[in-house]
């Protein structure tokens, strides 16, 4: 039976008196041995019987039409199966949780690189070898703008506004006016995307590498126009994410439409290149952030406007003002979009869609108005605090700010912060820098099932674990809740027959799902509850032992065989009252090199409010994978597009540089303060996955302004900029 949950019902305490205290210890990944000994099959480690092999074939122009397709160029190429070309194809991943196709362009090409056909071959090599031989005929429409800057079609969205923008100006001591650049970016998964498709009569079997699998399932029914009934979805490991594998892609769809004609399984692997081409990129923005202050430094007027890019039929508009909305407050507050559409790959969510470009260039404009107002940043942010949120007037729940501020400040010595330009040891100018952190937090609809019997339990949904430590979270859940060892409780994950789950993104899954996970094992303990003869309140679970107010039983004689529940958590109804998100405070220090410019990041602290901590060991994996980011964001990553074509040059993992072990100081400190957010979910948690990254470049920009008074406002900061 499936048991749906609102806000009403909430036991907040339940977590703390169970106390078990699982829940929140850093308890590794059970299944990162597997991972790290090649043992868990990724998707393109499924070799099925009769296995064929595909390759994608990718528009070599920018604009147009496919003409033809010379399939017999081809033809007598050994190992070469079959050419396969279909309407179907999509040009890009669905944007993640659309539950309907992502766009089906026939045989249009609206950018360079997008995927067009598929060669199918006996090898890996054959298909390759074919792809790459492929003649296609072209009608070529010379009207492709690949550029944001100059494209001639924009749109502009609604603006969001409030108070008197003249009149708060008007009263200004001092007002700061500055516009940033940031490059687009992409995720850079590990784990290339791949399908292996099979069909077993006529029911899709798809091992893919995907984040969302109750999404994807209908995604890819109705890309293919079958039943989403008729798909199975298998992704129990996956190789990181960071939102390329939200939505369903050209490799899994082709893989089945393939598999499907041909009567034999079929497998696609994109190769480096084709991910950087193909799979949606993070759009470059222009950002014009505008702050007017009183001379006491509170602030009267914030405005941030910002210019992105996406194809044209794409819906989506990285939200980079989000957390310029309501991190501070003023009398008067502007924010306005304007997209350009451009021949480019399509732009979607990269991590923290929004905040991560967002709070850069918004966290660095702060920065400059506390030099103008000649005040300490942290300061200024801790006086600008609202009161409600400034947009929408919702009280906000759990926030940790502040305090985040406070206390960062504290541990890293920020007392002793010289003026800019002023330490120097050796040829290295020293600075420090600060930043906010914020990023919303959501809750999704998610269900799942929880079995018990005398052996232990078993958690069964369709979530994902991209990386992010789903199995290890989800096991603490049980554990905690059913009185057993983490050991007792398997996780069963990735496959879209079990309870269809949030899936992962948004930094939403471990507290939605998770949610799920507790409800049904709370489902558990009420029936226990009722067979011992107590409330459910009065009930404690261990060791095997079910004690009630009056009676104890041994759980195995309570048990008539196996205890099954299913419970589903419903989507955001907890945050109409409240805004929910979590919070934090970035920290850095760098050494500029005064002759080369290079810059050295040698420390990072931060500090953050993240409601209850489910695992402190993969939060603050998440929190350093997020602060790693915001080094390469500031300092390192540029996706560059070819002026005349748009296509992508800095396409594979020499020439786009994510920041390496050698890039990162081993001084990486992150704490999580103590706090419980009642609004978010009956587990009082909050994501974690995307605030590391929401604010940490910023920081390190911030210090590298301290170190030698240079403003970076075209990223990334490259040493030619620094000297
Ligand atoms: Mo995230 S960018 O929603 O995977």
């Amino acid at each position: 039976m499936t048991r749906t949950f609102r806000m009403d019902e909430a036991q907040p305490r339940l977590l703390d008196d169970t106390a078990q205290g699982v829940i929140g210890t850093p308890m590794d990944r059970p299944e990162g041995p597997l991972k790290v000994t090649g043992k868990a099959a990724y998707a393109a480690d499924n070799l099925p019987e009769g296995l064929a092999h595909g390759a994608l074939v990718r528009a070599t122009i920018t604009r147009g039409r496919i003409a033809g397709i010379d399939e017999d160029s081809i033809a007598d190429l050994p190992g070469v199966i079959a050419v396969i070309r279909d309407d179907r194809f999509v040009r890009n991943p669905a944007q993640g949780m659309a539950d309907e196709a992502p766009v089906q362009p026939g045989d249009r090409i609206d950018y360079h690189g997008q995927p067009i056909a598929l060669v199918v071959g006996e090898s890996y090599e054959a298909a390759r070898d074919g792809a790459l031989r492929l003649k296609v005929r072209y009608d070529e429409d010379a009207g492709a703008e690949v550029d944001p800057a100059t494209a001639s079609e924009t749109e502009d969205g609604d603006p969001t506004e409030s108070g008197d923008w003249d009149k708060a100006v008007a009263g200004a001591t001092v007002s700061v006016d500055v516009t940033y650049t940031t490059p687009a970016q992409v995720s850079a998964a590990m784990e290339p995307h791949a399908a292996v498709a099979e069909w077993k009569a006529d029911r899709l079997v798809l091992r893919g590498s995907q984040q969302m699998l109750r999404f994807n399932r209908n995604e890819i029914a109705d890309s293919l126009g079958i039943d989403p009934e008729d798909v199975q979805i298998l992704s129990p490991y996956i190789g990181g994410g960071f939102g390329s594998k939200l939505g369903i892609g050209s490799e899994a769809v082709s893989a089945a439409i393939a598999a499907r004609e041909l009567g034999r399984p079929v497998r696609v692997v994109m190769t480096r290149q084709t991910v950087f081409d193909a799979v949606l990129r993070r759009t470059e923005t222009e950002q014009r952030v505008r702050f007017a202050a009183d001379g006491e430094g509170r602030l009267l007027a914030i405005g941030h406007d910002d210019r992105i890019s996406n194809l044209r039929d794409e819906e989506f508009a990285e939200p980079v003002s989000s957390a310029s909305q309501f991190l501070y407050g003023a009398d008067a507050l502007l924010f306005r979009q304007t997209v350009a559409r451009v021949h480019r790959t399509p732009a979607g969510s990269v991590r923290a869609p929004g905040e991560a470009v967002g709070m850069i260039a918004f966290e660095s404009a702060m920065d400059e108005l506390a030099e103008a107002l000649e005040m300490c940043p942290v300061q200024l942010r801790l006086k600008n605090i609202p009161e409600k949120h400034p947009v929408t007037g919702q009280d906000f729940s759990a926030r940790a700010l502040a305090e985040c501020l406070k206390t960062g400040a504290d541990r890293f010595g920020w007392p002793g912060r010289t003026v800019p330009g002023s330490r120097r040891e050796g040829d290295w100018m020293i600075g420090l820098g600060v930043a906010s952190a914020a990023r919303p937090n959501m809750l999704v609809k998610a269900a799942a099932r929880v079995r018990l019997s005398a052996e232990g339990a078993v958690v069964e949904t369709d979530m994902t674990d991209i990386g992010t430590g789903t199995y290890a979270i989800f096991a603490q859940i049980a554990a905690e809740m059913l009185g057993l060892p983490t050991g007792k409780v398997s996780v069963r994950l990735g496959d879209t027959d079990l309870p269809g789950a949030s899936g992962s993104g948004g930094s939403f899954g471990a507290s939605s799902s998770g949610s799920a996970v507790f409800l049904a094992a709370r489902k558990i303990r009420e029936t226990l509850a009722g067979k011992l003869g107590c409330s459910p309140e009065d009930l404690t679970l261990r060791d095997g032992i079910a004690r009630g107010a009056n009676h104890e039983a041994a759980l195995s004689d309570l048990l008539d065989g196996e205890l099954v529940e299913e419970a589903e958590i419903e989507e955001g109804k907890t945050a109409e009252s409240h805004f929910s998100s979590g919070f934090g405070a970035h920290f850095a220090e760098v050494a500029v090199n005064a002759w080369t410019g290079e810059v050295r990041v040698r420390r990072m602290l931060g500090v953050f409010g993240i409601g209850r901590v489910l695992n402190e060991k993969t939060a603050r994996s998440q929190a350093v994978g997020g602060m790693v980011w915001g080094v390469g964001s500031a300092l390192h990553e540029d996706l560059v597009h070819d002026p005349r074509t748009g296509h992508v040059v800095t396409r594979d993992l020499a020439n786009y540089h994510v920041a390496a072990h050698a890039d990162i100081p081993a001084d990486m400190q992150v704490e999580f303060l103590e706090e419980r957010d009642d609004q978010a979910n009956p587990m009082q948690s909050k994501g974690v996955g995307e605030l590391g990254i929401s604010g940490s470049g910023a920081a390190i920009l911030n210090a590298i302004h301290n170190a030698c008074g240079v403003r970076i406002r075209d990223l990334p900061a490259t040493p030619d900029k620094l000297v």
